[in-house]
């Protein structure tokens, strides 16, 4: 994870940084820093979050063109000034900052300090400056040579930045397995982590891809691979404006995100779900329906949040397309050497597009003959370029680092992914097919309902917050909407949270209930209802303190319920897009009753870019 910022042209490059960091903040905050350089490299670093650099900076003089910002989620070293990025080699004449992970380290640390070299921090970074140093030194070429020959060297992922005293207005970046964008401007140029920190100055960008060096100077963008060959740069149109990224009066990215989804539902269904005449349109599905339609299976690949998507849409795709379909986490889908053979089909989904796990797993089920058709919000990201087919989720920027809009964007896209292959199939008749259609098309609508008073999920989440432990519990197309209700508390309130089938709760966490546990049952009328009415029962036999998500106009759950968090009646496949709803709603509630930064909740990271 990580986020870097880099600025090079007529600007004060401070303020541009700094601005940066803060938009990239959710990428990691445990520490931040700059490296200016005027008449000489300054760098200025910060353990905590990017406002805590900007005060420690005051009465400094930070007037320079060029300069480099980051801001951190530790893996090598704690959170602390000294490991903060920028790190300046030995010498004094570089200064580097660094997203990823460099796993050969420990050799090459062995090695520099056999020559004599001294280390700051307990960074891989510090280790792979001192190289590109050592190099440099030995070789006595150019900077650019240097770092291409410590980068053929080296294992693990990068996207880094790298200034000298020697070039006082370039930047040297390059990429591998970790993000970068460059905006170019009018004698300027912007390079960042992903396009956030560049849209307020320029929409033209160039996404680097891996193994890529830029050479980047105020006028001049040389791009090279590691062969030290010229890459024809391909420059992109960018299509979000500033206000998406910003908080546009709520309190929280989260509380907006929530609120954006009847239009984020919308604008993924847009064009694309057609009820009128019968057809959805989805270019990545209907290019390559024969792929789809003839899958022998399909292995669907997530982490987080996104794997829950996939949950569902494994009930919903062998519902609908009569398909064999397994859902993994991609971290143990990577490790476990799987049976991948031509004529799977490997379902990518993931709001960010550069999650470590899920595009290492992709690149070896590629080289395995699979079909890969990615789900992915972020445009242009890593995943969505390795996919061979794909559908965007249209959710627009993310910030809140635990995901809401991107998931009910995804379970949108892949809805619809599962009707129109069903129906290709044929393994589902007119009639359903287009009751469906209709189904997805009143979501926006319906989501809105929810959002029209949520004043009774605030009250519910008062209640409960100063609770231990939660049971979060569902059945069937709900059942992924437990598991995600509990991470949801987990991420934003710290609260011990499970999630499990509503059945499989007799096998084992049953023995948790007592009077202070509070059990949230998804308890929406599907053809579940009656077994999961059994359950509440259970829970209440017991003493347990139910929370149900029911639908509106039903009776019977709330009448056994403590307290009900309503939702409007839907097609059991379409209902998870809402009864996750108050789920996130109430753990945002119970986030900020507790004093939380539920924007940035500890430890986590929004793009998880290490394996
Ligand atoms: C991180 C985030 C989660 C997210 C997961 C997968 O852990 O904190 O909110 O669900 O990564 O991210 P992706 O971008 O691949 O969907």
């Amino acid at each position: 994870m990580c986020g870097i910022v880099g600025y090079t042209g007529h600007r004060e490059a401070y303020p541009v940084i700094l601005k940066g960091l803060k938009r990239l903040e959710y990428r990691g905050y445990d520490s931040s820093g700059v490296a200016l350089l005027n008449d000489g490299l300054k760098v200025y670093k910060k353990k905590g979050k990017v406002v805590e650099l900007e005060e420690s900076v005051v009465s400094e003089n930070l007037h320079a063109h060029i300069g480099i910002g980051h801001t951190r989620w530790a893996t090598h070293g704690e959170p602390s000034d000294r490991n903060a990025h920028p790190h300046l080699s030995n010498s004094g004449e570089l200064a580097m900052i660094h997203n990823g992970i460099i796993e050969n380290y420990v050799s090459i640390k062995n090695d520099l300090l056999k020559k004599g070299y001294t280390f700051k921090s307990d960074t891989d970074t510090e280790v792979l400056l001192n190289f590109i140093e050592d190099i440099k030194k030995n070789n006595g070429g150019t900077l650019e040579e240097a770092l291409r020959i410590a980068l053929k060297r080296i294992v693990g992922a990068y996207c880094i930045l790298l200034i000298s005293n020697e070039n006082p207005e370039t930047i040297i970046a390059a990429r591998k397995g970790s993000p970068l964008v460059i905006g170019i401007g009018k004698g300027e140029h912007f390079l960042a982590s992903d396009a956030s920190p560049i849209i307020e100055y320029t929409k033209e960008v160039v996404y680097v891809n891996d193994y890529e060096i830029a050479i980047v100077r105020p006028d001049e963008l040389i791009l090279k691979n590691l062969g030290n060959e010229k890459q024809t740069p391909f420059i992109t149109k960018l299509d979000i404006e500033l206000a998406a990224i910003e908080k546009g009066g709520y309190d929280h990215f989260m509380l907006k995100e929530i609120n954006e989804q009847p239009e984020t539902i919308y604008d993924c269904l847009r064009g694309r779900l057609l009820p009128d005449v019968g057809q959805i349109m989805m270019a990545g599905v209907e290019n390559n329906l024969a792929a789809l339609t003839n899958a022998n299976r399909m292995v669907i690949v997530a982490c987080g949040t996104s794997w829950h998507a996939g949950l569902i849409a494994e009930y919903v795709i062998e519902e609908l397309c009569r398909i064999p379909v397994e859902v993994e986490y991609a971290s143990e889908f990577r490790y476990r050497n799987p049976v991948v053979n031509k004529g799977d089909v490997i379902i990518a989904i993931s709001q960010s597009g550069e999650t470590a796990d899920t595009l290492v797993a992709l690149e070896s089920a590629k080289q395995k003959g699979a079909f890969i058709f990615g789900v992915v919000n972020a445009v242009g990201s890593s995943i969505a370029r390795l996919s061979d087919a794909g559908a965007y989720t249209h959710s627009g920027p993310e910030i809140g680092v635990a995901s809401t809009k991107a998931f009910t964007g995804q379970l949108a896209v892949l809805l619809m992914m599962a009707l129109k292959i069903g129906y290709a199939k044929g393994t589902i008749d007119d009639e359903r097919y287009i009751h469906l259609m209709n189904e997805l098309n009143t979501v926006p609508e319906k989501v809105k309902e929810i959002l029209a008073d949520t004043s009774n999920i605030k009250r519910i989440a008062e209640k409960y917050k100063d609770a231990n432990d939660f049971l979060f519990l569902g059945r069937g197309y709900n059942f992924p909407i437990a598991l995600e209700g509990a991470l949801k508390l987990k991420e934003i309130s710290y609260i011990h949270a499970e999630g499990y089938p509503a059945a499989e709760m007799k096998h084992g966490p049953i023995a948790l209930v007592e009077e202070k546990l509070p059990v949230v049952f998804v308890a929406t009328k599907d053809s579940y209802y009656e077994k999961i009415v059994s359950n509440v029962q259970e829970i209440k036999a017991r003493k347990g303190k139910v929370i149900a998500v029911a639908t509106f106009a039903d009776a019977v759950i709330p009448s056994m319920a403590d307290d009900v968090m309503f939702v409007p009646d839907a097609d059991e496949i379409v209902a998870p897009l809402l009864s996750v709803v108050p789920l996130q709603l109430l753990s945002y509630y119970v986030g900020v009753a507790k004093g939380y930064d539920v924007d940035k909740p500890r430890n986590l990271a929004k793009s998880v870019t290490v394996e």
